[in-house]
């Protein structure tokens, strides 16, 4: 994983330019910070931190510089510590690397380059690129030629700053499986490994592809192929409303985040469906013939062009990890439910190197993915490829290495997400998922006209019920359950279905930024193993919305109850009043909604017991313990 950014200009101090970035690609990793700089005098320093780019901040000079690079760390070879912090230098080469290279060939370049004389101070793998890197200069005493001998020999990913002891007037760049930007302004170039880290000065950049590297100025870039031959690089133009970098009026981004969720589904529906959320004259009539006309839209013009309709796919699979993989799995039974197609949802890192996939020309596979940059999903994607099946990507964020792989992209329009643990992008997904079910379902004409009004009522309703699971009284019942487990040593989710579904993300959430031990399990399963963990008091929160298996795990949560389990309800209102005798649990009430949307509601307690879990643990919530926001390393 870990964050780059790079300076090289006349008009600003880099150290300055690169800690505002560093801060931005916090989400990236944020164990150990560290910076290169050439200062006036054409000194190169290097300065290195343990801890949160803040730290760093703190001990560096301020001294006038003209290019530097800088890193922010998530650490994968080598614990974190300030040896091991990047840059890192050998000979005449100065490096930062975001990426991870293959165990094998480390091991095998290291121990060459260590019997050529190259002393290693660190464990990461990053020093051996730097010494090899700086070998092959000194053989071809040509940076460009050691950087195309440097791609054939190494093996693994990486996204590279360099400077050379040479030149402190050039910075280069390279890269191989870990995305790379350079960002484009008057007399001032940069490199990063996400347009956020540099959209503060500037919107124009060029993405650097698989092979390509690049050698920057104050005044000029040039881009070269794999083989070192000059190429021309289109400029796009980023949009920097994408980004958002204010907490407002809370004091956590994940709080802010949990508040959007109203206002993200309102967008989601108001851009793919053409439904005004906010005006009280938009009948339910009125939109429903928007819907169609939207929906044929998509059909015609996103579904049908590059992909096919979806309808006429065998199966779909879906890949994605964390969270995006949890959606995926409530995706599987919405679109198997509702579009009556076979769906597959394997972690992209598993998928990836199964030894054989059923797919094949007649199949979706669809990446799940907020940041579109997670390694496996993208090699997970990459395989899928190899089988001539179509392919979709469901991402949050534009222009990214997974939304060019992919086929045909569908943006959850959820807007940047800051805090480590995702909530407002994940709940875009559900909406997403749910939209792509209800499209299938519309293009077979499959839905009657009583049950394309109870939809479309859902979504009206939607915005206001999620505001409902976050007002004041909500959020003190969220705070007293909280105050009741944070001190727990365990905590139990459970459910069937889609609720067992929730309960998945339930329990991530509080295992990410609580750090308790969380495990969600399918109710049913219970009695095979994990009863023997219920203790008196042990804390269990049932997830119930599915009225086809609520009894089912009502009878489940009795099971755990007599064993003593202290049980929170997280139910339906009309199955809370279906439910019998329930007055020795603790209960939270969700709004009754369409089946298809249900998810995005039932989810927001679980979220916010997990923040408050967090909040009364005195975690740090945006940035949890070994976590990071983008894993770009598989
Ligand atoms: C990390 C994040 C999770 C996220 C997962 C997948 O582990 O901390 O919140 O669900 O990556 O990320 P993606 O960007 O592919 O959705």
């Amino acid at each position: 994983m870990c964050g780059i950014i790079g300076y090289v200009g006349k008009n600003k101090r880099a150290q300055e330019v690169i800690m505002e970035g560093l801060k931005r690609l916090e989400y990236r990793g944020y164990d150990s910070a560290g910076i290169a700089y050439c200062t006036e005098n054409n000194k190169l320093n290097i300065i290195k931190k343990q801890g949160e780019v803040k730290n760093l901040k703190e001990i560096l000079p301020i001294e006038a510089s003209n290019l530097g690079i800088g890193h922010t760390r998530w650490a994968t070879h080598g614990e974190p510590s300030e040896i091991n912090c990047h840059p890192h230098k050998q000979g005449k080469i100065t490096i930062v690397h975001n990426g991870s290279i293959e165990l094998d060939y480390l091991k095998m370049a290291k121990n060459e380059l260590t019997n050529e004389g190259y002393n290693f101070k660190s464990l990461t793998d990053t020093e051996v690129l730097a010494a090899l890197l700086d070998k092959l200069y000194a053989e071809t005493n040509d940076i460009n030629k050691a950087l195309v001998e440097f791609q054939k020999q190494v093996i693994g990913s990486y996204a590279l700053g360099i400077i050379v002891d040479d030149n402190y007037d050039k910075m280069y760049a390279i890269r191989k499986d870990s995305p790379l930007i350079i960002g484009i302004n008057n007399d001032e170039n940069y490199i990063a490994s996400d347009i956020c880290a540099i959209s503060k000065y500037t919107t124009n950049y060029m993405v650097l592809e698989n092979g390509e590297f690049a050698e920057l100025t104050a005044t000029g870039i040039k881009c070269f192929d794999e083989n070192g031959l000059a190429i021309e690089k289109d400029i796009k133009t980023h949009n920097p409303e994408l980004d958002d970098n204010d907490k407002g009026i809370y004091d956590t981004f994940m709080e802010k985040e949990i508040h959007q969720q109203p206002n993200v589904f309102k967008k989601m529906v108001n851009s793919y469906m053409n439904i005004d959320l906010n005006s009280a004259n938009e009948t339910i009539e009125k939109a429903f013939s928007n819907v169609d006309e939207q929906f044929n839209y998509l059909s015609e013009n996103l579904f049908c062009n590059k992909i096919g309709d979806y309808s006429k796919f065998n199966n779909i699979s879906i890949v994605a990890c964390g969270s995006a993989y949890y959606a995926g799995l409530i995706g599987k039974k919405l679109i198997e439910k509702y579009a009556k197609i076979p769906v597959n949802v394997e972690t992209a890192s598993e998928f990836r190197y199964a030894d054989q996939l059923f797919i094949d020309d007649k199949s979706l596979v669809i990446a799940i993915s907020q940041s579109g940059e997670t390694a496996d999903t993208l090699g997970a994607i990459e395989r899928a490829n190899q089988y001539g099946c179509k392919t979709l990507g469901i991402i949050n964020r534009t222009e990214t290495s997974i939304g060019r792989k992919v086929d045909k992209v569908l943006y959850t329009t959820a807007g940047a997400e800051n805090s480590v643990a995702t909530t407002k992008a994940y709940s875009a997904q559900l909406t997403m998922l749910a939209l792509f079910a209800l499209n299938i379902v519309n293009n077979n004409k499959d839905l009657t006209a009583t049950e394309k009004i109870e939809i479309l009522t859902a979504i009206k309703e939607l915005p206001n019920q999620m505001e409902s699971l976050l007002n004041a009284e909500a959020m003190a019942k969220y705070n007293e359950i909280a105050t009741n487990i944070y001190n727990k040593e365990s905590l139990f989710y459970i459910g069937r279905g889609i609720d067992h579904y929730i309960g998945l993300e339930g329990a991530l959430k509080s295992k990410e930024i609580a750090c308790i031990n969380s495990q969600a399990i399918s109710a049913g399963e219970l009695k095979h193993g994990p009863l023997s963990l219920i203790e008196k008091g042990t804390p269990v929160i049932a997830t119930i919305t599915d009225e086809n298996i609520a009894q089912k795990t009502l009878s489940n949560v009795k099971e755990a109850y007599s064993r003593g389990a202290k049980i929170y309800l997280n139910i339906t209102e009309d199955l809370y009043n279906k439910a019998g005798d329930i007055s020795n649990y603790d209960v939270i009430k969700i709004p009754n909604t369409h089946p298809l949307f249900q998810s995005n509601l039932a989810v927001i307690p679980l979220q916010n017991i997990a923040f408050d879990l967090a909040e009364k643990k005195g975690k740090n919530i945006d940035k949890p313990k070994n976590l990071a926001k983008a894993v770009t390393v598989e």
